[in-house]
């Protein structure tokens, strides 16, 4: 088990540029509604697997589907940190992991963006994000 994983961590490291497209969330889909105080498994998905980030969830307000602040300047709300360590698994071509997040209960009814930041390793590229819109409804 840990030998394959081993190789395959070294081979990918010589993969030096990535592509933002490259990391995405494939779950919740875009325009999810979800009720405040609610929780989320948010799946995120990486072409490209770096050997070592972290990664940052984090909630924030739209202005509107098209106005949302940019998430590597402003993550929001942190919902989430940890280690990123995507494995493959049979129901998807990509490797991906899976992190449930609970959104704020006193969130307020709207659209908000639910962006994911990587931070690689030290020296080992830029910082990375993926991001989706949510249509928050408040619970109050
Ligand atoms: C990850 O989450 C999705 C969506 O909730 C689910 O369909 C899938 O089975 C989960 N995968 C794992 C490995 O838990």
């Amino acid at each position: 088990m840990l030998k394959p994983l081993v190789k395959f961590l070294c081979a990918t490291a010589l993969t030096s540029a990535v592509l933002a497209q490259d990391l995405f969330i494939a779950s919740p889909p875009p325009y999810t509604i979800l009720l405040a105080g609610s929780q989320v498994t948010v799946q995120l998905v990486d072409k490209s697997p770096h050997n070592r980030a972290d990664v940052w969830i984090g909630i924030e307000y739209c202005k509107s589907g098209s106005q949302c602040p940019d998430v590597l300047q402003d993550p929001g709300q942190i919902l989430y940190t940890g280690p990123y360590t995507p494995g493959h698994h049979e129901d998807a071509d990509y490797a991906y992991q899976n992190m449930t997040v609970t959104i704020p209960s006193s969130w307020p009814s709207g659209l908000a963006q639910l962006g994911a930041v990587m931070i690689w390793g030290l020296g080992a590229g830029q910082d990375d994000a993926a991001r989706v819109i949510l249509d928050v409804v408040s619970s109050k």
